[in-house]
């Protein structure tokens, strides 16, 4: 009686719980399509379902997009988020391009050394784990905005999918056990609530993940909009969460918060035109940059895997990188040099001590070394048949953020605090240097690297690009651009032949498994310290050529493509 009972109880889960051909229970990734209609390419298969779904139902590629980011938020607690924040790049069926800022914001209290600790020190275990750790999340705001701007279905039907993974669960994998698994200690130790990520006894893959807390708290916001979580019951378990932990985010910090339209940044590249994030995120300039010099030089000849292409833009990164240190912060707190950062001749000039067949130095004291296995942000890639692409990058920072679930509320809270510069000269957890551009200052956006991108080709979308991957996400799209547009690899070979990074400091060339013995033989030969590591990036790419939407998830993780 009790196994009909069970199998009853199971039957009635995945009938509630499928998505489409997509069942919570037992799925599979899917690496690559070809269809007509419509695509969504994210990090989970449940996800990605969830997005494809919307688009069958008549949503547009807003409304799928924002549907699979509440699904991430579910079923990608790494880094899918209500907790933290994001960057949505759009081109509309009419024409137009816009970007959505939901990044998050440092709190009212938050001050410029709050990270130093009483030797003078940057403390980085502040701001990488914790309270205090977090900026005011952005998330729902940015899909409330976007959705009152261009969505099509109501935004409760957005939601529905995402409340139905977390009440009902989903089956998790090995490698999502894993994770869950090595962080059991962190989640008992910044949390007072125990959260639905720790177990008693160890996760394994086809376990089910249930999280009722979560689930309450997308109902709030289904029932009363980006106020179910910026005001009322949700933002005093926030503020709650906060005082228990000696956080500093307010209830006036969340009722604040705002999500920002901006203009895209925006350049063409050998045919092509590129719409791209700005400000706050350093990605969008830094991609133009990169891109205005490398039309100087033939690559195309040069080829994939090849010492002169490889040389060259490792010459380009670091020359913007040092860029992005000096002058990059939140537009709306300093003035950045855009214009002439991206001006023809200062590029020009920018390479005139470039040596072809000799490293050139990056001159500077320190030497971060990047936690590689912190990197957690997240990117989905949308197209439908009416015209319009999405392409949206979103962070808790690293993975799991700052391991905070807010109590009783079942989301994990940003440690987006580290992508400040909480000392000029001390590296963040990727390594990465700031300046006073990107200091702290209250209600100020720090700065990112995420950068969603959208390639038009004659005026309509051509691809759709972007990656986690921290201070690589900009080295792993211009790769995954130039991969396509200058060296003519497959969508398949753009997103998983290895990639390649440097950023100025530390003076090293991080190169995944892959690039021929040859290359790196002759890297090194010119003087360039190569430096092995795993996994770059994250590239969900989409193309559309010839009425064919191909998408592709990344085959480094458990990336999944959905469409019809
Ligand atoms: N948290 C990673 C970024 O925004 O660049």
């Amino acid at each position: 009686m009790r196994y009909l009972y069970t199998v009853v109880l199971l039957l009635a889960c995945c009938i509630a719980n499928c998505y489409g051909q997509t069942n919570a229970y037992n799925y599979k990734s899917v690496k690559q399509i070809r269809v007509k209609n419509g695509a969504v390419v994210s990090a989970h298969p449940l996800a990605s379902a969830a997005g494809a779904e919307i688009l069958k139902k008549g949503g547009n590629a807003v409304d799928a997009a924002i549907a699979t980011q509440l699904a991430l938020a579910v079923v990608y607690p790494n880094a899918g988020n209500l907790g933290g924040g994001g960057f949505m790049v759009l081109h509309s069926s009419k024409g137009e391009q816009v970007t959505y800022d939901y990044r998050e914001m440092a709190p009212g209290r938050a001050s410029r050394d709050m990270f130093i600790d009483t030797a003078g020190n940057a403390d980085t275990s502040l701001s990488q784990s914790g309270h205090l750790a977090s900026g005011v999340p952005g998330t729902v705001a940015g899909l409330f905005l976007s959705h009152k701007e261009h969505g099509r279905l109501p935004m409760a039907a957005l939601i529905d999918p995402a409340i139905k993974l977390a009440e009902k669960g989903f089956v998790i994998t090995g490698k999502e056990a894993a994770g869950l698994n090595a962080l059991r200690d962190d989640f008992l130790k910044f949390n007072r609530v125990k959260p639905a990520f720790v177990k008693d006894g160890s996760w394994k893959a086809g376990d089910t993940l249930f999280q009722p807390h979560l689930a309450h708290t997308l109902q709030l916001i289904k029932e009363k909009g980006a106020a179910g979580f910026y005001e009322g019951e949700t933002a005093q378990k926030i503020v709650d969460e906060m005082q228990h932990g000696k956080g500093i985010i307010t209830l006036d910090d969340l009722k604040q918060y705002k999500a920002i339209k901006r203009s895209p940044v925006t350049f063409d590249y050998k045919g092509y035109k590129i719409v791209t994030m700005p400000l706050p995120s350093s990605g969008g300039i830094m991609l133009q940059q990169m891109l205005g010099i490398l039309e100087r030089y033939p690559l195309d000849k040069y080829g994939f895997d090849s010492p002169e292409a490889m040389q060259l833009m490792i010459e380009v990164e670091r020359r913007v990188y040092a860029d992005r240190a000096a002058f990059m912060g939140d537009p709306g707190f300093v003035k950045v040099p855009v214009t002439a950062l991206t001006s023809p001749a200062y590029l020009a000039q920018r390479m005139s001590d470039y040596k072809p067949g000799k490293a050139s130095e990056s001159k500077n004291i320190h030497h971060g070394s990047p936690q590689q296995e912190h990197e957690e942000t997240t990117h989905l890639s949308v197209v439908d048949n009416q015209g319009n692409a999405v392409a949206v990058t979103t962070t808790l920072n690293g993975s799991y953020g700052s391991r905070v679930v807010v109590g009783n509320a079942g989301f994990i809270l940003n440690n987006e605090m580290d992508d400040f510069s909480a000392k000029p000269g001390v590296p963040n957890m990727y390594g990465l240097l700031g300046s006073e551009a990107n200091a702290i200052a209250p209600y100020k956006r720090m700065l990112s690297s995420m950068t969603p991108t959208i390639v038009l080709h004659n005026g309509l979308p051509y691809l759709v690009a972007g990656t986690p991957g921290g201070s690589t996400i900009i080295t792993s799209v211009l790769q995954t651009l130039v991969n396509v547009i200058d060296f003519g690899l497959s969508i398949h070979d753009a997103v998983n032949l290895p990639k390649f990074h440097h950023q100025w400091q530390p003076d090293l060339v991080y190169v995944e498994k892959g690039f021929s013995a040859e290359t790196l033989y002759k890297l090194r030969g010119m003087g360039y310290h190569i430096y092995n590591r795993n996994g770059i990036g994250r590239t969900e790419v989409i193309r559309i050529k010839d009425g064919i939407i191909e998408a592709v998830a990344d085959g480094r993780g458990e990336d999944s493509a959905a469409g019809y």
